[in-house]
C-alpha cells in the first residue's frame, strides 16, 4: 500500500543521497580531529622540555581554527534529533492535515502517500495515517484536505525579493553595487527591505523559501542569503534567515562543529561586462585576479597552520586574515554555493577553465540558456557538474538568451544534469515559479523531475535539504496544499504552512474542475526536442502551407468559432469525437461527415478529442517592432515625445504608423504563430506619452507584402499616462485634453479629432486608478464638448478593479495582464486572486459587462497566451467560461484596438484549446492551411 511507504522515515533513511558524504565527513572530521589533538598535546608537551618554542597564549584557539578550516559545511551532528526547530515560533498550534495526496519528493519525485500530515513544533512530525488521539491533549488544529495534493513548500534558488523592491523606489533598490566588477565582501542582507509587497504575493504561490542573490551587474556581486517568506515577530531581516552562516550574528562557535553553508553570486557574459563598459575579457581577467588574491591568502593561511599543528610557532605571528577576501577563501576551501549567472558556451567555457584553474566549485549556472547545448562542458566543471538553474519559456530578450529554448529542461534532465526552475524575481513574479516547472512538463520534462525542479533540488543545491525540499519527518514544517495538481495550469494554493504556521487566515478557494487532480500529460516533442539540438537552438520555424489539399480532422472533440460579438463554442463531440473537413482554409463538414474518412486526397489528421478554435491577438509586446528587445539594431526603435523634448521639424504634426516599422520572421513571432497566437496589434513604441497609431498584422507572414501580411494598417491611437514619466500627470491629462480638443497639427490633429467623434479607439496606457479616473473623466468632458461618443480603452489598468462599475458604466474598455504585479507604486494595489482574494480583476470586470482583453508585455511571453486565457478562467470560480476566455485573447482585443478586419485563422489543437499542442492553422482568406 502507498500510504504505508510514508510510515517510519527516520532521517537517516530520509536523506539517502547526503549519507555517504555525510559518512566520509564524519570520518574524516573525527580522524582530523584526533590528529589534530594527538599534534596539540604533543607540542604542549614538547613546548615544556624544549627551550627556544614559546608557546603563544592562543595556542588552542589557533589549532581550533586550523582545524576548522578544513570542515564541511552541514548541520550539527545531532540535528536529525531535534524535537523543535530553531525557527519554532511559541503558540503556534499543533496542526493536523487529514486526508492528502502527499508529494514527498522521496524517491526521486515518485513517491506519493495517501494519508496525513501531523506538523509540531515547527516540524514535519509525521507523514502518514496518524493517530489523533494519541494528541487527545492537545489543542490540535485538523484541517481536512479531501485529498488534495500537499507539496513541500516550493523553494526559489534564484530571487532578488526584498532587494529589488516591488514596488520600485528610488529608495529601496539594492541589487546591484557599481564599486567594482568583485565584490564578495558585500552581503544581500545588507539590502533586504522588509517591507516588500512581494513577500505575501509570493507565499500566495506556495514559496515558501528563497535565495536572495545580489544582481548580475558585476563579475562577483557579493554574498546571497536564503530566506524564510513568512513574516516574523522580530520584524528583522536576520529573523527571516534560514540557517545564517557563523559569523554573521556575532555568535562565537565551537570549531568542532561543521560551518553553515555560504552563498555567493557571480556573473559573466554581457550584464558585467556592459555595466562596466568593458568585455567578456575584462570580466573573465577580474574574476582570476579575484582568485588568484584569494588564493594567495589561502595558501599562506594553509602554510601558517601547517607550521601551528606541527608546533613550529616560532616568529609564526598571527593567522593571516583579510575580511575582504575571506568569503572567497572560503569558496576556495569549499564552503561556498556558488550561483552563477552564466548564459553561453563562450562563458561557460571560461567559467570551467576559472573552476579548474583554481579548484573550486560551482553550485549552480543559473539562467545558463545554452547549457542544454553543451552539457559536456558543463560536467567539466571543477569538483562536480554544477545545476542548471533556468526559465521555462522566457527566452531570447538578449543575444546571450537567443538559442535558449523550452525543451532545455527536459534536454539537461536527459544529460543527467539537475534542473531547477528559477524566478530571478522580480524578473518573473515569483508568486508563480510553480508555472515554470509547469511549463517545463509540458514541454517534456517528466512530471516526477518538474517538482524538483523547485522544491527538493533547489533546496539541495543550496545546501538545505536537511531540512527543507522534501516532505519527511523531522524536517521544517514547510507545506502547500493545493487546489488542483500542482503541475496542473493554475494550480492555486489552498493553505501554506512555514515553520507549521498558516499563512493565510482565510483563504479564498477556486472551484476546479476534478480532472485537474490528475498529473496532467504532456504532449509529445520529441521530434521538436531533436531539432533544438540539431539546429544549436534555432530550428526552423517558417510555417509549411499545404495549399489547395483538403485536410481531415478526427476526434474533434469540440469547435469554437468567432461571431459578431465574441466567441461561442458551436460544436461539442458525444462521445466518439467529430469530424471536421477544412478545404482551403475553410471548414466544409463538421459533424460525422462520413464520406471524408475515405478521401484518400486529404491531408488526415486525429486531434484525440481536442479542438478547432480562433487564432488568437496579442496586444501589448513590441512583438513585431523587433527582434531582440534588448538589441537596438535589431529594432524599429522609439518614437520621439513631444513631452520629453524637441521632435524634429520634418516629423512635428504627424503621427507615427507601427506599420512603417514592422518587422516580420522574428522568432517570437513564428513561436507565437505556431502556438496558434495568429495576429497582433502593435503601437510604435514609446519613450513616454505618445506613440502614435497603431496596426494590425499577422504573425506568420514572411514579409509585410506577402497577402494577408497587413489585417489593418491603422487600428488605434496610442498615448501613455504614467506616474513615472518625466512630466507629471496633470501635464500629460492636460496635454490629451489639447488634442481630444482639436489643439494638434495636421495628421495629429486629424486622428485625435477622429478619436473625439469616435470614429478610431483611443487606446491609454495607465496604471493607477487615480489616473484612469482622471480620463474617465476627460472622455465624458470630450464627449459633452462632441455630441459623440469616445471609444476609450485603458491598457495595463492594475488597479482599474476598484473603479469596475464606473468603468462599467462609462463604457471604457480595458485591457490587463493576466497576473498582476505591484512593480510600481501606480499598479501597487491590485487584485490577486485566491488565495488572497475571491475574485481576480478580469472576473470583477466581467461582472460588470466590461469589455477585458488580456496583454502579454513581454514577447516572449506571446505564445504562451492560450495559458494566460485558461488561467484567467480557472481563477475565476466559473464567471469566466471557456469561450469568454478565448474572447479575451482575440474578439475582445480586436473590439478593444479597433480591428475590424478580423483575423480569419483557425487554430486545430491535438488536446485542449488551452493545453493541447496546436498541429494546423488555417485561413479561408488566404486559402491555406499550415502544418505545424
Ligand atoms: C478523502 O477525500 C476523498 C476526496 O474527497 C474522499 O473520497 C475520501 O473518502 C476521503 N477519505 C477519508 C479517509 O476521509
Ligand atoms: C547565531 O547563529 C547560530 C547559527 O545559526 C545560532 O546557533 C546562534 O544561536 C545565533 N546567535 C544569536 C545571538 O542569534
Ligand atoms: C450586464 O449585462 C447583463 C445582460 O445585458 C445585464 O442583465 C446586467 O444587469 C448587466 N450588469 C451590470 C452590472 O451592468
Amino acid at each position: 500500500m502507498e500510504d504505508l511507504k510514508g510510515m517510519g522515515y527516520l532521517p537517516h533513511q530520509a536523506t539517502p543521497r547526503p549519507r555517504p558524504l555525510k559518512l566520509a565527513f564524519i570520518m574524516l572530521a573525527t580522524a582530523s580531529y584526533c590528529l589534530a589533538m594527538m599534534l596539540y598535546y604533543l607540542f604542549w608537551s614538547s613546548s615544556h622540555s624544549h627551550t627556544g618554542t614559546t608557546l603563544p597564549i592562543n595556542a588552542q584557539a589557533i589549532v581550533a581554527q586550523c582545524r576548522a578550516l578544513h570542515l564541511i559545511p552541514g548541520p550539527p551532528d545531532n540535528f536529525h534529533s531535534r524535537r523543535e526547530s530553531d525557527r519554532f515560533v511559541p503558540g503556534t498550534k499543533p496542526t493536523l492535515i487529514r486526508n492528502a495526496s502527499i508529494w514527498t519528493g522521496l524517491e526521486n519525485g515518485n513517491e506519493v502517500v495517501y494519508g496525513d500530515i501531523f506538523l509540531d513544533g515547527g516540524l514535519i512530525k509525521e507523514v502518514g495515517s496518524v493517530d489523533a488521539s494519541k494528541y487527545a491533549d492537545r489543542e490540535l488544529v485538523v484541517l481536512d484536505a479531501e485529498g488534495a495534493w500537499v507539496s513541500p513548500g516550493i523553494v526559489d534558488l534564484h530571487s532578488h525579493l526584498g532587494v529589488d523592491s516591488a514596488p520600485a523606489l528610488n529608495g529601496a533598490s539594492d541589487t546591484n553595487s557599481l564599486k567594482g566588477l568583485v565584490l564578495p565582501w558585500l552581503r544581500s542582507l545588507d539590502g533586504l527591505n522588509t517591507h516588500d509587497d512581494a513577500y505575501r504575493l509570493t507565499v500566495s504561490g506556495g514559496v515558501t523559501t528563497a535565495n536572495v542573490l545580489p544582481g548580475s551587474a558585476d563579475a562577483i556581486g557579493g554574498q546571497a542569503f536564503v530566506v524564510k517568506l513568512r513574516p516574523t515577530a522580530e520584524r528583522s531581516t536576520s529573523a527571516m534567515l534560514l540557517e545564517p552562516p557563523f559569523s554573521l550574528n556575532g555568535t562565537h562557535v565551537d570549531a568542532n562543529q561543521r560551518p553553515r553553508w555560504r552563498q555567493m553570486k557571480h556573473a559573466c557574459g554581457e550584464n558585467p561586462s556592459r555595466v562596466y563598459s568593458g568585455t567578456r575579457m575584462d570580466t573573465q581577467w577580474a574574476f582570476r585576479q579575484a582568485y588568484n588574491t584569494a588564493r594567495i591568502l589561502k595558501e599562506k593561511q594553509d602554510a601558517y597552520c601547517e607550521k601551528a599543528l606541527a608546533g613550529q610557532w616560532t616568529g609564526l605571528g598571527d593567522f593571516p586574515e583579510d575580511l575582504q577576501w575571506e568569503a572567497l577563501v572560503d569558496v576556495l576551501r569549499g564552503r561556498v554555493k556558488v550561483h552563477n549567472h552564466c548564459y553561453e558556451a563562450v562563458d561557460f567555457d571560461g567559467m570551467v577553465r576559472l573552476t579548474n584553474e583554481f579548484k573550486f566549485s560551482i553550485a549552480a549556472f543559473h539562467h545558463a540558456h545554452e547549457a542544454y547545448l553543451v552539457p559536456e562542458l558543463i560536467k567539466k566543471t571543477y569538483g562536480h557538474p554544477p545545476a542548471v538553474a533556468i526559465f521555462a519559456t522566457s527566452a531570447r530578450y538578449k543575444r546571450e538568451a537567443f538559442r535558449g529554448s523550452e525543451f532545455a529542461p527536459r534536454i539537461l534532465a536527459d544529460n543527467g544534469l539537475d534542473v531547477v526552475m528559477k524566478s530571478d524575481h522580480p524578473v518573473l513574479n515569483s508568486r508563480h515559479l510553480v508555472y515554470e516547472a509547469q511549463q517545463a512538463h509540458y514541454f517534456g520534462l517528466p512530471a516526477n523531475l518538474a517538482l524538483a525542479s523547485v522544491t527538493s533540488t533547489p533546496a539541495r543545491i543550496m545546501g538545505q535539504d536537511h531540512r527543507i525540499g522534501r516532505i519527511i519527518e523531522g524536517f521544517d514544517a514547510d507545506v502547500v496544499v493545493w487546489d488542483s495538481h500542482p503541475l496542473n495550469l493554475g494550480a492555486a494554493p489552498k493553505q501554506v504552512f512555514i515553520d507549521g504556521i498558516a499563512q493565510f487566515e482565510d483563504p479564498h478557494v477556486s472551484t476546479k474542475p476534478k480532472s485537474l487532480q490528475r498529473v496532467p500529460t504532456a504532449p509529445n516533442w520529441e521530434k521538436e526536442i531533436a531539432d533544438a539540438i540539431k539546429y544549436e537552438g534555432l530550428p526552423p520555424l517558417e510555417p509549411k502551407t499545404t495549399k489547395g489539399k483538403a485536410v481531415v480532422f478526427r476526434n474533434v472533440g469540440s469547435i469554437y468559432l468567432k461571431d459578431s460579438v465574441g466567441v461561442k463554442e458551436v460544436f461539442v463531440a458525444e462521445s466518439k469525437g467529430g469530424i471536421v473537413v477544412v478545404e482551403e482554409g475553410q471548414i466544409t463538414c463538421s459533424g460525422s461527415c462520413p464520406q471524408a474518412l475515405l478521401r484518400a486526397d486529404a491531408i488526415h489528421l486525429d486531434l484525440e478529442g481536442g479542438s478547432i478554435s480562433p487564432g488568437l491577438t496579442t496586444y501589448g509586446s513590441p512583438l513585431g517592432l523587433t527582434h531582440i528587445s534588448g538589441e537596438p539594431s535589431t529594432s524599429d526603435g522609439p518614437v520621439f515625445d513631444p513631452l520629453n523634448g524637441p521632435v524634429p521639424s520634418i516629423i512635428d504634426g504627424t503621427l507615427i504608423k507601427a506599420a512603417d516599422g514592422l518587422v516580420f520572421t522574428s522568432r517570437d513571432a513564428y513561436l507565437g504563430y505556431r502556438s496558434g497566437v495568429t495576429s497582433a496589434v502593435v503601437a510604435p513604441m514609446a519613450r513616454g506619452f505618445l506613440s502614435g497609431l497603431s496596426t494590425a498584422f499577422s504573425t506568420g507572414a514572411a514579409h509585410k507584402l506577402v497577402d494577408g501580411a497587413i489585417l489593418q494598417e491603422v487600428a488605434a491611437v496610442h498615448v501613455a499616462v504614467s506616474m513615472s514619466s518625466r512630466v507629471s500627470v496633470s501635464t500629460q491629462i492636460a496635454a490629451l485634453r489639447q488634442l481630444l480638443l482639436g489643439g494638434g497639427k495636421g495628421e495629429v490633429q486629424t486622428y485625435f479629432g477622429d478619436v473625439a467623434d469616435g470614429k478610431i479607439p483611443l487606446v491609454v496606457n495607465a496604471e493607477s486608478a487615480d489616473v484612469i479616473a482622471s480620463l474617465i473623466t476627460l472622455k465624458k468632458e470630450i464627449e459633452a464638448a462632441s455630441g459623440k461618443s469616445v471609444r476609450l480603452t485603458i491598457a495595463g489598468a492594475s488597479e482599474v478593479h476598484l473603479l469596475a462599475k464606473e468603468i462599467g458604466e462609462a463604457g471604457v474598455g480595458v485591457i490587463v495582464q493576466q497576473r498582476p504585479f505591484p512593480a510600481y507604486w501606480e499598479a501597487k494595489r491590485i487584485l490577486p486572486g485566491p488565495p488572497l482574494t475571491a475574485s481576480s480583476a478580469i472576473a470583477e470586470l466581467v461582472k460588470y459587462n466590461v469589455t477585458v482583453g488580456i496583454m502579454v508585455e513581454e514577447q516572449d511571453r506571446v505564445r504562451n497566451t492560450r495559458f494566460d486565457a485558461a488561467w484567467a478562467a480557472l481563477e475565476s470560480s466559473g464567471v469566466v467560461g471557456k469561450a469568454d476566455a478565448l474572447a479575451l485573447a482575440s474578439t475582445n482585443l480586436e473590439i478593444l484596438l479597433g480591428v475590424g478586419e478580423r483575423d480569419d485563422h483557425l487554430v486545430a489543437t491535438r488536446g485542449s484549446a488551452f493545453e493541447g499542442k496546436v498541429v494546423a492553422i488555417m485561413s479561408a482568406r488566404s486559402k491555406s492551411v499550415h502544418l505545424v
